[in-house]
């Protein structure tokens, strides 16, 4: 008998401990960690092609080597945007910027935002740093970076570019290194609701960068 009462009490502490946990784990909520928030927008990006075919995103973005140049290509998209800035975004771009050229879509349901984030997530082409960063000239390494995390997506440099965002071919002349660096590092810093996106560029990465772009007078 007492043996028995032993026993139950260890299970019922066991339970206790088991329901505390679950507890804490649900108070830990959403989108805590960057891994469960990324997976708050699984979906299924076979189904999120055929979306952006049928409701024609391309006649005003790129994507590899088709579409149109009204808005910023978005094969490399991923690489500046995360997948919840993307949501709100699709969810109502003139929330996050009231003077956009981008209509408001309307979705049947959130299922079908998350399935466009799936088929964007696949084009991305991920940026080697390291190896980029073994080039010695640093103007060529920025260049490399440039061309890497695409900012011909939004700025011309030289070439590429939509009229809309500042051109930076002659940033050169009127730009200064250290206001530069500065802003690279987190735009909405300077400015909380500007378009131009955080690359979450390292120190290494942004001196590189940089080099390149004061190098074009
Ligand atoms: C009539 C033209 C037009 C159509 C159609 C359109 N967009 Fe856009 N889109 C734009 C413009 C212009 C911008 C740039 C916003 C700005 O500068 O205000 C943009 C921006 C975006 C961005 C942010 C790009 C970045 O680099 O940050 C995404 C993502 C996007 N659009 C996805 C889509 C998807 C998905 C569709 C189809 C469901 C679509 N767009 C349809 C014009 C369009
Ligand atoms: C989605 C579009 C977009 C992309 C991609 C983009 N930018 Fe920008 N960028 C902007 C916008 C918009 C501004 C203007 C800032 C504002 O007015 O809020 C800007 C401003 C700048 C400026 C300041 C220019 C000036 O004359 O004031 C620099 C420098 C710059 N971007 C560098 C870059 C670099 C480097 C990359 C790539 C790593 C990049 N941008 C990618 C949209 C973009």
């Amino acid at each position: 008998m007492r043996r028995n009462s032993k026993v139950w009490k260890g299970l019922v502490l066991v339970l206790a401990l088991l329901v505390w946990i679950l507890v804490f784990l649900s108070f830990q909520g959403p989108g805590r960690s960057w891994a469960e928030e990324e997976d708050e927008y699984a979906g299924d990006p076979v189904a999120g092609e055929k979306l952006m075919r049928d409701l024609d995103c391309y006649q005003c973005h790129g994507i590899g080597d088709e579409g149109g140049d009204v808005g910023p290509d978005l094969t490399n998209v991923r690489l500046r945007r995360s997948k919840k800035w993307l949501f709100e975004w699709l969810e109502d771009p003139s929330l996050s910027r009231p003077s956009t050229g981008m209509p408001a879509f309307t979705w049947n349901s959130y299922k079908e935002i998350n399935n466009i984030i799936a088929y964007l997530d696949t084009l991305k082409t991920p940026v080697d740093t390291k190896k980029i960063l073994k080039e010695k000239n640093l103007v060529k390494a920025g260049e490399m970076l440039v061309k890497a995390y695409d900012c011909r997506a939004c700025h011309t440099i030289k070439t590429g570019g939509l009229d809309i965002y500042p051109n930076l071919t002659k940033a050169g002349e009127k730009l200064r290194p250290e206001w530069d660096k500065k802003f690279l590092k987190d735009p909405s810093a300077w400015d909380i609701y500007t378009f131009m996106p955080n690359f979450h560029l390292s120190d290494p990465e942004i001196e590189a960068i940089v080099a390149y772009i004061l190098s074009k007078k």
